[in-house]
C-alpha cells in the first residue's frame, strides 16, 4: 500500500484543511493542517500550535508526528500539509527531517491537485537520519 495510485490523496487533503480549523495561530494567523497515511492504511492528522514566546511554536508536522506516535507509531508513506487556503505548504526544514525520521526518503508530500507529489528525497536531499547514527558511531 505504498505506490502513488494506492494513496487516497483526496481524503489527504480534505482531513488536512479540516486540520487547519483547529490550528492555534494566534500570532501569525497562518493557521496549518497536516494528514498522513501509514503503510498499514492508517491515517494520522496535525495542526499548528503556536507559542507566546514564539520559538516553541509546533508545526503541523510535529503534531502529525505526535498522533503518529501516540497511535502506536508506524510508517509514514504520504504527507498533505495545507494552509488555511487550503493549498500545500512546503514543509519548514525541521520538519522535513522529522519526517524523515518516520517516512524515510521514499515519503510522498503532496503538492497540489495539479502536480505529483515528491518524494522526501528531492525537498531533503543527502538526508541525516538514523541509520547514520549506526555507522557513525565510535567504537
Ligand atoms: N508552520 C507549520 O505548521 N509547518 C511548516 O512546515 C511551516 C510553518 C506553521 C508554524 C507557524 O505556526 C506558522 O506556520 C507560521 O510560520
Amino acid at each position: 500500500m505504498n505506490t502513488l495510485s494506492e494513496i487516497p490523496w483526496e481524503s489527504l487533503r480534505t482531513r488536512a484543511r479540516a486540520a487547519t480549523s483547529r490550528s492555534y495561530a494566534p500570532y501569525s494567523h497562518v493557521t496549518v493542517g497536516a494528514a498522513g497515511f501509514t503503510s498499514d492504511g492508517r491515517t494520522v492528522e496535525g495542526s499548528n500550535v503556536e507559542n507566546a514566546s514564539y520559538g516553541l511554536t509546533l508545526c503541523a508536522e510535529c503534531s502529525l508526528v505526535s498522533d503518529l506516535a501516540r497511535q502506536g507509531g508506524g510508517r509514514l508513506v504520504a504527507v498533505s500539509i495545507v494552509a488555511g487556503d487550503g493549498q500545500p505548504i512546503a514543509p519548514c526544514g525541521r520538519c522535513r527531517q522529522l519526517l524523515f525520521e518516520h517516512g524515510g526518503a521514499e515519503l510522498l508530500v503532496d503538492a497540489g491537485e495539479a502536480a505529483p507529489a515528491r518524494p522526501l528525497s528531492a525537498l531533503l536531499p543527502e538526508a541525516f537520519g538514523p541509520d547514520d547514527l549506526v555507522i557513525r558511531r565510535n567504537p
